[in-house]
């Protein structure tokens, strides 16, 4: 995926928007998405290990004026025409393939200076998977509006401020070196700080950073898990966790191959000791030249 800035800066430029201006993309606007959605290569780490994706532009003008009302955004999404929506093969990582690849898309949208939101629950899914034509081989995780976001209504402050959105973990939540009691220290990652503020920067589902990396004692190798609560409250979030994970898989290796730091994507569970309420995903190898 090419941007025309440095993707650490598209990643702190990315925002949930809610509310957009009411108006159809333009003519040369859609055929800009058209495009990156036909250019797109649709790899990722986890491209071994999942089926096929596909990603399709659905415009509102399409759906008869009576299924407008059903397109299930309950009133959280206001004004959006246009929406991007896909689905992918079921598989070990279909999620979190999914998660990366829509990620690199928002990005890319951003980038064009378009609005998005990931979607994942609050959206009529029968009828986007019917626009789609999802078969029964596939699953559509999520979607995402696409427009000229307009300034946030009370309505979306609100919203932001209920999902604490502009807020995230302390950095020692979420990044360990070598088990989960030894929170990762910035002084000794050089580079890598930039790589996992990345990651701490990343949209999740409810806004509730599931993700979990522990860095190998004196090597630059990053293990990826999701939290794994098996209390009722939070089983609604299994299903969002993989496109979580996804996301940030996502910003680490967009952000690595930007900064020239080499290293290969590997799913090997390095069997780290007390990890057991943890779901180990994927993990990233530096390059010894
Ligand atoms: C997988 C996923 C699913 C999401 N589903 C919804 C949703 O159904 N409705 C919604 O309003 N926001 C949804 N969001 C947006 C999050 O609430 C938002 O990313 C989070 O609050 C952080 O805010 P930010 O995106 O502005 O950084 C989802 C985000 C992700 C990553």
């Amino acid at each position: 995926m090419d941007f025309s800035k440095p993707v650490t800066e598209i990643i702190k430029e990315r925002k949930s928007n809610r509310t957009y201006s009411g108006k159809p993309l333009e003519k040369k606007l859609r055929e800009k998405v058209i495009v990156l959605l036909e250019n797109h290569d649709l790899k990722s780490p986890f491209s071994d290990y999942a089926g096929k994706a596909r990603f399709q532009l659905l415009s509102i003008p399409e759906f008869d004026p009576k299924e407008k009302r059903k397109l299930g955004t309950y009133g959280i999404i206001k004004g959006a025409q246009d929406f991007i929506v896909g689905v992918v093969e079921k598989s070990q990582y279909d999620r979190e393939h999914f998660g990366y690849l829509l990620e690199t898309i928002i990005l890319a949208l951003t980038d064009l200076g378009l609005g998005t939101c990931w979607l994942g629950g609050t959206f009529n899914k029968s009828l986007f998977s019917e626009k789609i034509n999802c078969s029964s081989d596939e699953i559509l995780p999520a979607i995402t509006p696409v427009g000229h976001s307009v300034q946030k209504s009370i309505r979306e402050k609100m919203i932001r401020s209920f999902a604490k959105a502009d807020e995230r973990l302390p950095w020692e939540k979420l990044f360990f070196d070598g088990n989960l009691s030894v929170p990762i220290t910035k002084a000794k990652l050089g580079i890598y700080t930039a790589l996992l503020e990345m990651i701490q920067a990343g949209p999740s589902a409810g806004n509730r950073q599931p993700w979990r990396i522990i860095k190998s004692p004196n090597k630059n190798n990053f293990h990826f898990y999701t939290t794994n609560p098996k209390d009722g409250r939070f089983l609604h979030y299994s299903k969002f966790r993989p496109l979580d994970i996804g996301i940030v898989v996502c910003h680490f290796d967009l952000t690595a191959n930007d900064l020239d730091v080499k290293g290969d994507w590997v799913v090997k569970d390095p069997q780290i000791p007390n990890t057991e309420n943890l779901l180990y995903k994927i993990t990233w190898e530096e390059k010894m030249n």
